[in-house]
């Protein structure tokens, strides 16, 4: 028996992550079919039931659904409630595991993939949607000096550091708007909306420190910020490798095999 496994967005057509599962499972040996299916807006729980029962083993979760995947969760990892959102659902037999991998992806894409060792430095997080609430606790694991946290509608920022610290963690953590960035970073991540309008978000220019990186969570194109970022002398890296890590995380909570994932990268950056 061949297990399955599926995608739930919408859009989905053009999600990459039926050829990486698909690349993971031959290089492991792994057998199980992975598809992507297109849940309607008001449908996605009911897709979701509808999977299961024919058999779905798991389920990957992308926009707009990963806030209602951590509604349908009987069981939520700690990754997950501190996320505040499911990309990742495993059918139990009377459960659904809800679990996010996109943090650990990140980092994992940071450290192993790009290289950088987060400890002791200063990391800027543009954005305070789901995007960014998902990877903040997994970039303060990491030990950085301080992770600021700006965003358009600075409010929006501070309420979310509240909410996910209510008892602070120090200087190490702060938010704010972008008239409030000064000095310069080590690391400056991108996780709003703005590159899928063509924007650049207003940073002051100046802000990357000697060998920086600027990482946008977008991948497939050249955007705004990554020419800023690159006009600005910093090392750029688009989210790529970001989604190859969290599919990774995935098939292993899945399948108790961890996949190799830069060959897989490889494959997509060369198509
Ligand atoms: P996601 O779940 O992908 O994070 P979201 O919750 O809609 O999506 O959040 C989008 C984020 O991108 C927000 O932080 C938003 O800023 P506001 O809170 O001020 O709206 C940010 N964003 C969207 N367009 C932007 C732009 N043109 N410039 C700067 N930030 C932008």
């Amino acid at each position: 028996m061949t297990d399955r496994y599926t995608v739930f967005g919408n859009p989905i057509a053009h999600s990459k992550s039926p050829r990486i599962h698909a690349a993971f499972a031959e290089q492991t040996g792994q057998n199980l079919a992975y598809e992507a299916r297109l849940a309607p807006l008001d449908g996605f729980a009911a897709a979701v039931a509808g999977f299961r029962d024919e058999g779905g083993r798991g389920a990957n979760v992308t926009v707009p659904f990963k806030e209602q995947a951590y509604a349908l969760s009987t069981s939520l990892s700690a990754r997950a409630r501190a996320a505040g959102a499911v990309n990742t659902l495993t059918f139990a037999a009377d459960d659904v595991l809800g679990d996010n991998t996109d943090g650990v992806g990140l980092v994992n894409d940071l450290a192993g993939n790009l290289g950088l060792d987060l400890a002791g430095k200063r990391i800027l997080l543009m954005g305070a949607g789901g995007a960014a609430r998902g990877v903040m606790p997994p970039l303060l694991e990491q030990g950085p000096a301080e992770l600021f946290i700006v965003n358009r509608t600075a409010a929006k920022a501070e309420e979310l550091v509240a909410l996910a610290y209510p008892q602070g963690v120090g200087a190490r953590l702060a938010a704010g708007g972008y008239a409030d960035v000064s000095g310069r970073f080590d690391l400056v991540i991108n996780a709003t909306a703005a590159s899928l309008s063509g924007d650049l978000p207003p940073l002051p220019a100046g802000l990357f420190a000697d060998g920086a990186l600027a990482y946008d969570m977008m991948y497939g194109k050249d955007t705004p910020f990554l020419a800023f970022a690159r006009r600005e002398g910093a090392r750029c890296a688009d989210g790529l490798g970001m989604l190859v890590e969290q599919a990774a995380e995935a098939f292993f909570l899945w399948r108790g095999v961890r996949p190799v994932t830069a060959p897989v990268i490889a494959l997509l950056r060369a198509n």
